[in-house]
């Protein structure tokens, strides 16, 4: 029996902990140029979907898919077996999800099988590892989801990638994915934000909240202020976030 999608139990709440940012919104939409269909693989809420032309989401969660308020048609399913033929849409894009599929390699062919261009939006492992949250939940180095997580070098393997752009992450992000708050470091301590993040949820609540007791402890005594108050003057911050563009260019 396969276990159910994980998101039907850490998704709960994820579209209030997770609105798209519109900056971001902007580099993605900009890449999708003038993609006239587009398959949004592990869509989750419909974060970053145009919605000025053809999308289909495809989304294993059902209680993702519940918190859906656009009307673009859904799908449920996984990027490993797309429930659609093949080069049927211009562009596949896949926001944050990558890292959670089961068989990444056979889920980018299936992207490029469906899709002349395939966009995602990752995170490169080699650099994430040096944010400084890890230095208080170290367990996320060695999570499935960080060892699964592709490089851009990992996902040349299977795509023919033509750009990589590196994203970097406004003062004021508002999607709360894991790197959003890394100038507002007290925003971690709240299980709201927490509960929107995979990389902390999914973590063990011992191990967790002793990671929140060290850093509420750090920000009290003024020691993460001395390591890293620097950060909070920037305006944006390369955490290792990366749009990957790969395929044939869209006529
Ligand atoms: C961090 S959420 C991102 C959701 C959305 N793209 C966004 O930007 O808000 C990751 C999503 O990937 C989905 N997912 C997990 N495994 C998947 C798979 N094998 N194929 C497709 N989607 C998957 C999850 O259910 C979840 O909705």
């Amino acid at each position: 029996m396969t276990s159910p999608p994980i998101y039907d139990t850490i998704g709960v709440g994820y579209a209030k902990a997770r609105r798209a940012d519109a900056r971001v919104e902007a580099q993605i939409h900009n890449l999708l140029g003038g993609a006239a269909s587009i398959l949004n693989i592990g869509a989750g809420t419909g974060n970053y979907e145009p919605t000025d032309r053809l999308v289909l989401a495809v989304e294993p969660a059902g209680e993702m898919l519940r918190q859906r308020t656009n009307s673009h048609p859904v799908v449920q399913g996984v990027a490993e077996a797309l429930p659609v033929a093949d080069d049927s849409f211009d562009v596949s894009m896949g926001i944050l999800t990558v890292h959670h599929w089961t068989d990444r390699n056979r889920g980018l062919r299936e992207l490029k099988r469906v899709s002349r261009q395939q966009l995602l939006w990752v995170y490169d492992p080699e650099i994430t590892k040096q944010f400084w949250l890890a230095e208080y939940f170290p367990s996320i180095a060695v999570a499935p989801w960080e060892v699964n997580a592709p490089t851009p070098a990992d996902l040349a393997e299977v795509l023919d990638v033509v750009e990589v752009r590196t994203l970097e992450i406004p003062a004021d992000c508002t999607d709360g994915f894991t790197g959003c708050y890394w100038n507002r470091p007290d925003r971690y301590l709240d299980p709201d934000v927490q509960a929107g993040m995979s990389t902390l949820s999914k973590l063990d609540q011992k191990v967790r909240a002793e990671g929140c007791a060290r850093l509420a402890a750090d920000l009290e005594s003024g020691a993460w202020d001395a390591k890293y108050g620097e950060l909070r003057t920037q305006e944006s911050f390369d955490i290792g976030y990366r749009l990957v563009l790969a395929g044939q260019p869209i006529r």
